[in-house]
């Protein structure tokens, strides 16, 4: 799904389609020189980073291990803002003990889930735990995350598309966009006459 097929309900483009591709192109190719007879494991967060772990695995030019955890960092609520209380939902089903890790992120935003993510896969005895996050807003940092392969810095928006959602939905827009805002009120109001009714 492209911009042009929901004109209607996108307000701008942050990053676009080629912007996305270049930056993936460019970290793969650092990654392939770093991990270079290296056994990796690139280790994707879902649901967010589906599309960023599919685009940078196939660009990458050595084999790697793919594994999926699932973890939620705002459990059972639907809001913009996310917290600190991490929750996971699907655990890796492999040892991660003496292994060289590169964690695949969507975006990051108080940095919550990542600095959980790489204190847990560390403590679990891995040999190195990198991070590649495609967005990073910057400005909404709460802790401290060391980022190895950086992505996009955007503006403390919230955007969906390429792996991001609001609400479950756009999740497979191939760019990166702001909705327009009554797209979150619409929705939002929907969920609160569905209660009351
Ligand atoms: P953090 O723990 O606050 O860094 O939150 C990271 C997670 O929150 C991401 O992996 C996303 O799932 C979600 N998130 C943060 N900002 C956005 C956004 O703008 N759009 C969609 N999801 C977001
Ligand atoms: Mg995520």
């Amino acid at each position: 799904m492209r911009i042009a097929d929901i004109q209607s309900h996108i307000d701008h483009e942050l990053v676009s389609k080629q912007q996305i591709e270049d930056l993936i192109q460019r970290t793969a190719t650092r990654i392939s020189g770093d991990y270079q007879g290296k056994n990796l494991m690139m280790v994707a967060v879902l649901k967010g980073a589906f599309n960023t772990l599919a685009a940078l695995s196939q660009a990458v030019t050595i084999p790697v291990q793919i594994e999926f955890m699932s973890i939620s960092s705002y459990p059972g609520r639907k809001t913009t803002v996310s917290e600190g209380d991490i929750e996971i939902r699907m655990d890796l089903g492999c040892d991660v003990r003496g292994r060289h890790i590169l964690i695949v992120e969507d975006i990051i935003d108080s940095g919550y889930t990542l600095h959980w993510l790489v204190n847990m896969l560390r403590s679990r005895g891995a040999a190195s735990v990198e991070v590649f996050a495609l967005l990073d807003k910057k400005v909404r940092h709460e802790v401290e995350v060391e980022v190895k392969y950086p992505g996009y810095v955007i503006p403390d928006e919230f955007v969906v598309g390429f792996g991001l959602d609001y609400d479950e939905r756009y999740r497979n827009l191939d760019s990166i966009a702001v909705l327009k805002s009554d797209e979150y009120l619409d929705q939002e109001q929907n969920q609160n006459q569905g209660k009351h009714s």
